[in-house]
C-alpha cells in the first residue's frame, strides 16, 4: 500500500491572518491503494466528530474532484484513515485531509502534477493557503492568494523553535470563527497587522526573538475570536510567565500556541500544565518540533 503523512498545521502565527502558517511534528496518516471498484474507507482513530466512511469522507471527496478536473476515470479504492492531529482545533485537520487527497489522486492517475501545482489547488479550495501550504512544503511558509495564483516562500525556523499547542475539550469550527470577524478595519488596525507581519517574517529569518512578542500581535481576528475561546487571554499571560516568546490563536482556534525555546520546554511544560489543570475545560498540553518536510508519500 502507498502511505502518506501530512503534518499539522497552525496558521495565521499571530499577524498572519490567511497567509504565514508552520507544520508540525503531528500528523495524520492515510494508506490508500486501487481496488477494483467502488470505496471502502476504514477509520482507524475515532474522534468525538464521526469520520464518515462513505462518499462523503473529505479525502475521498477531495480524489473524486481531482479525477473529475484532470478528466480521468476514478478507480475503485481502498482507504485507511489514521487521524492523530485533533479535530476543528485550528491545526489544519481538514486541510491535512485535502493535501493527502490530492497527493493519493495525483499518484494514482500517473503523479502528472507537480507539488507546486497541488499547492495551488489546495489553496483554492481552502480558499486561503496558511494551512495548505506548510502542509505541502513543511517549514513556516508565508503566501498570498490572488484568483487565479498563489504565491508563496518557505522559511527555516531557527532549529531550537519550540511549539507549545494546548487543545482545550472544545472545537471552534472555521465558519464560526470568521462569523464573528467585522468587514471593515481601521487604518491603525490594517498598520498594526502590516507592521507586526513584516517583523515577523524578517525576525524568523534573522533569528531576532527578542521581537517576537511584538511580531506576533495581532489585531485582525484574535480580538473577535477570544470571546469563543474563554480563558485565552490569561492564558496568553501564564504562557509568558512561564516563559514563552509569544503566543497566539492557533488559525481560527480553539488550540492556543505558545512559542519558546528548548531551553525553557521543560520548565515551561511542567508550570502550564500545573495552569491549565487548574482552570475550567480541559487543555492538552503538548510541545512539538516544526515539521520541515511537509507531506510525503511511502512505499509500504
Ligand atoms: N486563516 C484561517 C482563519 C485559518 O484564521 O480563519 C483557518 O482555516
Amino acid at each position: 500500500m502507498m502511505h502518506i503523512k501530512v503534518p499539522a498545521t497552525s496558521a495565521n502565527m499571530g499577524p498572519g491572518f490567511d497567509s504565514i502558517g508552520v507544520a508540525l511534528e503531528l500528523y495524520n496518516h492515510l494508506w490508500f491503494e486501487e481496488i477494483e471498484q467502488g470505496v471502502e474507507i476504514i477509520v482507524k482513530k475515532e474522534h468525538e466528530i464521526k469520520i464518515p466512511t462513505d462518499k462523503n469522507n473529505l479525502i475521498y471527496k477531495t480524489m473524486v474532484d481531482f479525477f473529475a478536473e484532470t478528466g480521468n476515470v476514478m478507480p475503485g479504492v481502498r482507504l485507511i484513515q489514521k487521524d492523530d492531529i485533533p479535530m476543528v482545533r485550528g491545526l489544519g485537520s481538514s486541510a491535512a485531509c485535502i493535501v493527502a487527497g490530492l497527493l493519493a489522486a495525483n499518484h494514482m492517475s500517473g503523479c502528472h502534477y507537480s507539488r507546486e501545482q497541488l499547492a495551488q489547488i489546495a489553496a483554492k479550495i481552502e480558499g486561503h493557503p496558511d494551512n495548505s501550504n506548510p502542509a505541502l512544503f513543511g517549514g513556516m511558509v508565508v503566501g498570498a492568494l490572488d484568483h487565479n495564483e498563489m504565491r508563496h516562500v518557505k522559511l527555516d525556523l531557527p532549529k531550537d523553535l519550540v511549539f507549545a499547542i494546548m487543545v482545550p475539550d472544545f472545537p471552534v469550527s472555521t465558519e464560526d470563527s470568521r462569523k464573528v470577524l467585522p468587514d471593515m478595519y481601521t487604518k491603525a488596525d490594517a498598520i498594526f497587522n502590516a507592521s507586526r507581519a513584516a517583523l515577523l517574517v524578517a525576525s524568523i529569518y534573522a533569528g531576532d526573538y527578542e521581537n517576537l512578542a511584538m511580531a506576533m500581535q495581532d489585531r485582525i481576528h484574535q480580538p473577535y475570536r477570544s470571546q469563543l475561546i474563554p480563558d485565552m487571554d490569561r492564558i496568553f499571560k501564564a504562557a509568558k510567565n512561564y516563559g514563552a516568546l509569544a503566543s497566539y490563536l492557533s488559525g481560527a482556534g480553539s488550540t492556543l500556541m505558545a512559542v519558546l525555546t528548548d531551553d525553557k520546554a521543560e520548565v515551561f511544560q511542567q508550570k502550564m500544565a500545573a495552569y491549565l489543570k487548574a482552570i475550567p475545560n480541559e487543555w492538552q498540553l503538548t510541545l512539538l518540533k516544526p515539521d520541515t518536510k511537509g507531506a510525503q508519500l511511502i512505499a509500504e
